[in-house]
């Protein structure tokens, strides 16, 4: 919603057609908008199935008027994954209400009661013309709108009425006709984020939009207030209870505004930095220039604070640079990334490790009776490869847990139980579910977290964040070792007062000082891999992965990478249990990756590969240098570390190999069909 300087219509689409583009990344199969048409009143919706190009390309054949000037403009837009109905053209969005497309809305998340409201709506008439869960929020706000005409109702009261109605999870944007040059956008359990974009410098990187007590109804001094230059317009009346601001300029003057909606910082971050996350049940309201934030609902000890906050990403940081996927610049830029997660906090030389984030909570977490690691994905497994150093350095039972699976079983939670949720976008749904739950049970929860502002890094009480950058193949790679390497650092810290353990600790430490030249070293493998790809596993139809110990989770990731975006059927396999099943599948066609580095386990693994080369198996084997050079097997040789980061080095050919592997089948290789890099739904 622009009111900075008039732009003409063109200028809108691109703006909206680009911010679809940025967020590409993500995994979607369909995409629309919304624009204002020529006439008053009348908004335009153009929607396609496929990618944005494609959007792009109905545009460019509907020829709108694109140069004609306009002084303020809301425009939305929106890529979709499909939940409820099929990716089709009629359940894009932005959804309507009505043929005159009075309130149009884009969603993101699951209306769990849409079927109740549909049926509702249809008894009053309403025709229904898509399978979303979507259109019935865009019908419901005209339901509302038209019974309560006496009420004089502005667009954020409606919202109100509108989100009150509502269950499920839902970050929405809502336009209308009744209320052109307006914007209502709220959120429960999706991520909203708003950009602001000024002429005038906004001198402090962070701006506080403070909230006094609900009920409060008078202005708000804000002179007294510290590095705020946000005013109060008091609205006072019964469903606007909460207290909203204004844009100003230091001197006092209202500035001129674009504002940029979005539910992830990558759409707006070549506009403006200057972003504020809304909170779940915050309505904002943008109009005459102006943001206004409304609560839902009336609640005692709600956060009444709201921050502007400077990103620090980089457009470029978003880019794929000089590689042709981004997974494949994401694999190479773990030598930094790894570092960057340490960057900081292990003092070399003093063998120590401080976590800023997790300091002060670190005797209360060594006293507790359990810890939960709860993931999705990729992040589940980067709790599997560290849970046994969890275990041996802190002597603290560790469960676990997939986070749905843990919600199906409604797990027993205590308060002295401490809860860690690992999640590289922090929105995953399965993951913030759990997390309230364990909330309610008054647990201590920590976050293990790359997006910085993400729903995860907010709602836990402390945490670390991984620092690996911006992640942007769908299928995950440096943020698992940057997890596998937060994880360790934090089983380091809440060992680090206990004597026995000292010297573990410290060759650990050592283990991580190389950790980033070793990477380095194993990448050099990539075309060796490549062609055992092409001789080894190209041609077959499925793959078995076999680890145990600190491996099986390496197995298990190696495993999901490689079905996730070459669509080959793949195992981990844990390699103590081969004869209890597996052992079947095998005979001299079937490819098979053992994982045989050297740790205490090494005599069972080579026990494993023996089971298989008596079946005439073939297996390749990743190994430590020289381990294998009497055997007649395929190796991949990577360097020896401290047997619980090995993980980090023997997961990098199996990353390579699932890349090689999809970029030969020709598949797309950072966008696999049927996923998405951030799940935010159940
Ligand atoms: C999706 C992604 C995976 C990811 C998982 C958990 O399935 O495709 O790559 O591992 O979600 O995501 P999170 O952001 O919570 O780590």
């Amino acid at each position: 919603i622009n009111y900075l300087v008039p732009k003409t219509r063109g200028e809108i689409i691109n703006t909206l057609v680009e911010g679809l583009q940025r967020q590409e990344y993500r995994g979607y199969d369909s995409a629309g908008l919304a624009i204002d048409g020529l006439n008053d009143g009348e908004v335009v919706i153009y929607r396609e199935v496929g990618k944005v190009a494609a959007l792009k390309n109905l545009i460019k054949e509907a020829n709108p008027p694109t140069e004609n000037v306009i002084d303020a403009h809301v425009g939305i837009a929106h890529t979709r994954w499909a939940t409820h109905g099929q990716p089709l053209r009629k359940n894009c969005h932005p959804q309507r209400s009505d043929v005159r497309n009075e309130f149009v809305v884009v969603h993101n998340g699951i209306i769990t009661n849409f079927r109740e409201i549909r049926e509702l709506l249809s008894s009053k008439g309403f025709q229904f013309e898509s399978d979303t869960d979507t259109e019935c929020i865009a019908k419901l706000a005209k339901f509302i709108y038209d019974n309560n005409k006496e009420h004089n109702l502005d667009f954020s009261q409606l919202a109100k009425l509108v989100a009150l109605e509502l269950e499920g999870a839902y970050g929405l944007i809502v336009k209308s006709t009744h209320f052109p040059d307006e914007v209502v956008a709220t959120r429960k359990g999706s991520p909203l984020l708003i950009g602001v974009k000024t002429e005038k410098k906004l001198k402090v990187d962070f701006v506080d939009v403070e909230f006094p007590d609900m009920n409060v109804t008078e202005e708000v001094n804000i002179a007294s207030a510290t590095n705020r230059n946000l005013l109060n317009v008091a609205n006072t009346d019964n469903l606007r209870h909460s207290q909203s601001r204004a844009f100003l300029s230091e001197d006092g003057i209202p500035m001129a505004t674009e504002f940029f909606i979005a539910s992830d910082p990558a759409a707006v971050i070549e506009h403006t930095k200057k972003v504020l996350f809304l909170e779940d049940d915050d309505i904002a309201h943008i109009y005459d220039g102006e943001l206004h934030i409304h609560r839902v609902r009336r609640e005692a000890g709600a956060s009444t604070i709201r921050s502007i906050q400077t990103l620090e990403m980089e457009l470029n940081e978003i880019m794929k640079g000089s590689f042709d996927h981004f997974m494949q610049k994401e694999i190479f830029e773990q030598p930094e990334s790894v570092i960057n997660t340490m960057r900081g906090r292990i003092d070399f030389e003093k063998k120590t490790v401080q976590l800023g984030g997790l300091r002060s909570f670190l005797p209360t977490i060594r006293r507790c009776r359990r810890l939960i690691m709860i993931a999705c994905g990729t992040s589940y497994h980067s709790c599997l490869a560290t849970r046994s150093t969890f275990e041996e350095l802190t002597e603290i039972p560790v469960s676990v847990e997939l986070a749905s699976d843990f919600l199906d079983r409604k797990s027993p939670v205590f308060r002295d139980d401490v809860c860690v949720f690992v999640s590289q976008s922090g929105e995953t749904a399965d993951t913030m579910l759990a997390l309230q739950y364990c909330i309610e049970r008054g647990a201590l929860t920590v976050g293990v977290v790359n997006s910085v502002g993400s729903s995860i890094s907010r709602q836990t009480n402390c945490g670390v964040h991984i620092n690996a950058g911006p992640e942007i193949g769908v299928a995950s790679t440096k943020a698992y070792t940057s997890q596998y390497i937060a994880l360790t650092l934090f089983a380091l810290s809440l060992s680090d007062d206990s004597m026995s353990k000292k010297s573990r600790r410290e060759a650990i430490i050592d283990g991580l000082y190389h950790i980033s030249s070793q990477i380095k070293e194993v990448l050099l493998l990539n075309d060796k891999i490549k062609e055992l790809c092409r001789t080894e596993l190209n041609d077959h139809k499925s793959l078995l992965l076999l680890g145990r110990g600190y491996q099986f989770a390496t197995a298990l990731e190696g495993a999901l990478k490689i079905k996730e975006i070459s669509y080959m059927h793949s195992e981990g396999v844990l390699a103590g249990e081969l004869k209890h099943g597996v052992l079947a599948l095998v005979d001299e066609n079937l490819p098979i990756i053992a994982l045989a580095t050297r740790d205490s386990l090494f005599p069972k693994v080579i026990s494993a590969i023996e089971q298989v080369t008596a079946r005439s198996g073939k297996p390749i084997v990743i190994c430590n240098k020289g381990d294998f050079k009497d055997h007649d097997l395929q190796t991949l040789e990577v360097p020896a570390t401290v047997d619980c980061l090995q993980g980090l080095l023997n997961v990098i050919p199996l990353q390579l190999a699932s890349y090689h592997l999809a970029v030969m089948k020709g598949f797309n290789v950072d966008f696999p069909r049927n996923l998405a890099k951030s799940v935010t739904v159940e």
